[in-house]
């Protein structure tokens, strides 16, 4: 993809209002040294959603999203960075240069274009299969699941039939060449010849937003294994980022978008009336996934099997969902396995009053973390309401967190005062922050880079970034101890230079460190990393020993990796005299002036 150059970002954004911009979407209404509105990414009454012109900031309170005007137009508008970027100048009067492709890019832009022609041909092949007397096998079992002729148009249903290669020979006369066919995933290349992937079996095929065909499932009629054979990834078929029926689902303004597990329970929903039904393909949802959802809606359904594995699937798209910014929520389909079952059981009555009952998906989880504890006993339910305690802390607004405090306080028989102090307690030991422990490992498992550092190690560091955008003069009192050098994350690293810089320049613009970033996930880290505070409700003695101690943690790991990494023996002294040093000096005595 093309690139722009820092200088040519940092114009774009700077000489584009956030107020303004934002002004021409949201009503603003001016309070304090801000604005604030109603958010425009999620549903509210009362505005939650803030601006900032002096740091030319936006984020919400309520639903979490924050950036600067650049991430504010690829999530409203959803652009991508080079589409905002244009906008952004064409608004400002900036000439832009032209974003030439290299002959490379070029290359690449032709192959994409022909995969999608092939996997467009082949849809229509199968499709055209199914229609034809040769596929009255594939035909009578889609209609014995149930599925209408007009269903089957809709979704482009087809069948692979039994030769074997047919596609193959299709394809071969409309003129491909076998180095296209073998990208597209759809054949078996093998020396003694070429096979097509699929036969014998009912063809879905897999659309993106935008209805082009970027792959297949396949599945077998009857029991044979394995049940659905899926297209491999290609240059086109990114199965982290794209899902099943979302290219229907996104049309019309559905007030949520039901998540099912197969392909089977979204042609059924749709057929159901409800188009708004998508699922993963084949594999586990995705954080991309989620982001791609958060453009068409703020709140999820999740219908997931509601036996063991399904329940698994469910606890771990939740969190998903939630640092996506979206709300979800769980359908429960007992004593059916999935919406497609229920549906024919049921009837399309009965689940649209199941969707009605749906569970807020953070007593979902609770209630499945209560199973794990045997609450007549007191020792056993007062390690589950320090568990719970801990997982409150995935609410980082304070009348959001509120809120639950209270629901789960009563539901379980707490004195709201107890429960809040025990939040507060793990929040300020935050190194022990649960799901920001998993987060972390989610995120580097995805990056798939360097060690994972110590659990919760991240969450610190978003919080003493938090904490001196907002008490820049705490900078002075930390820049000895603490360098960018001492935060052992790539990415942290990078955005603790350019903090520190704008620190020693007496200037803090977050959104300049946002724009730093072009690829919309590390700008949403990025804005995620100043926006961890739990101090609010914290005294100020309270606060000074928690930066302290935040201050002491993130140091003492940072010598630590040091000391394991280091090679050099008059390095390694200096490292084991520091946290020496460090160690008996037990305290930092950084003093914060006033709340
Ligand atoms: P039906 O049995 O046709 O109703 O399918 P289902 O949609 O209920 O499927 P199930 O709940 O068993 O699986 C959900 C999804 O997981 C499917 O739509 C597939 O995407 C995927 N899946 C299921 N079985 C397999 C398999 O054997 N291999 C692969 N790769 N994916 C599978
Ligand atoms: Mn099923």
């Amino acid at each position: 993809m093309a690139r722009y150059s820092q200088e040519q970002i940092e114009e774009v954004r700077s000489r584009s209002d956030i107020v303004d911009v934002i002004g021409s979407y949201v009503r603003l209404k001016r309070s304090g040294s801000g604005y604030v509105g109603l958010c425009p990414f999620h549903n509210e009454k009362s505005p939650s959603f803030s601006v900032s012109p002096s740091r030319q900031m936006y984020k919400c309170f309520g639903c979490g999203v924050g950036g600067n005007v650049i991430t504010f137009l690829m999530e409203y508008e959803n652009y991508t960075f080079p589409e905002a970027m244009e906008h952004l100048a064409q608004r400002a009067g900036i000439e832009l240069p032209k974003q030439e492709l290299t002959s490379r890019e070029k290359q690449q832009e032709s192959l994409r274009a022909s995969l999608l022609e092939v996997n467009k041909k082949a849809a229509r092949y199968y499709y055209g299969v199914l229609k034809s007397s040769r596929g009255t096998l594939g035909y009578e079992y889609l209609r014995g699941r149930g599925l209408t002729d007009e269903t089957i148009l809709r979704f482009g249903l087809g069948y692979a039939g039994q030769g074997g290669g047919e596609l193959y020979r299709y394809l071969k006369q409309e003129g491909y060449d076998d180095r296209i066919l073998q990208e597209s995933g759809l054949f078996k290349m093998e020396e003694r010849g070429v096979y097509d992937k699929f036969w014998n079996r009912v063809m879905f095929p897999i659309m993106d937003v935008n209805n082009r065909v970027i792959g297949f499932g396949g599945r077998v009629m009857g029991d044979g294994k394995p049940k659905y054979l899926n297209s491999p990834e290609t240059k086109i078929f990114d199965k982290s980022r794209n899902l099943f029926g979302l290219n229907y689902a996104k049309k019309g303004r559905h007030k949520n978008i039901i998540l099912c597990e197969g392909y089977m329970d979204v042609i059924a929903l749709h057929q159901a009336g409800f188009t708004n039904a998508v699922a993963s393909l084949g594999t586990a949802f995705t954080e991309q996934q989620a982001n791609l959802l958060r453009r068409y809606t703020s709140e999820v359904l999740l219908t997931y099997d509601s036996d063991g594995a399904g329940v698994k699937a469910a606890m771990r798209a939740i969190p998903i969902l939630r640092r996506a910014g979206i709300n979800g929520k769980v359908v429960h389909m007992e004593p059916y396995k999935d919406p497609d079952e229920f549906i024919s059981n049921l009837g399309a009555k009965e689940f649209a009053q199941r969707m009605d009952k749906a569970q807020n998906s953070f007593f979902f989880e609770i209630q499945i973390l209560e199973r794990e504890y045997s609450m007549a006993d007191p020792e056993q339910k007062t390690q589950f309401i320090h568990e719970m305690a801990r997982k409150l802390l995935v609410f980082e607004d304070k009348i959001q967190r509120d809120n639950y405090q209270e629901a789960l306080a009563a539901q379980y028989n707490i004195r709201i005062e107890d429960l809040k102090r025990l939040v507060i307690r793990y929040g300020n030991q935050m190194p022990e922050g649960y799901q920001e422990a998993m987060e972390d490992r989610n995120r580097r498992q995805r990056r798939g880079n360097s060690p994972e550092p110590e659990k919760g190690i991240l969450y610190s560091y978003r919080l003493l970034l938090s904490w001196l955008i907002e008490e820049p003069e705490l900078y002075g009192q930390i820049k000895d101890t603490i360098t960018p050098q001492d935060f052992m994350d790539g990415q942290y690293r990078t955005v603790a230079e350019l903090l520190y810089r704008q620190l020693e320049e007496g200037e803090v613009i977050p959104a300049r460190i946002i724009s730093h970033f072009q690829e919309a996930e590390e700008q949403n880290a990025v804005a995620a990393m100043f926006q961890t505070n739990l101090k609010g409700e914290l005294t100020l003695p309270e606060r000074e020993k928690a930066v302290n101690e935040l201050v002491m943690k993130i140091k003492e790991y940072s010598l630590e990796k040091q000391t394991g990494q280091s090679t050099d023996l008059g390095e390694l002294q200096r490292l084991i005299d520091q946290r020496k040093e460090l160690q008996g000096r037990n305290k930092l005595h950084i003093s914060l002036k006033d709340g």
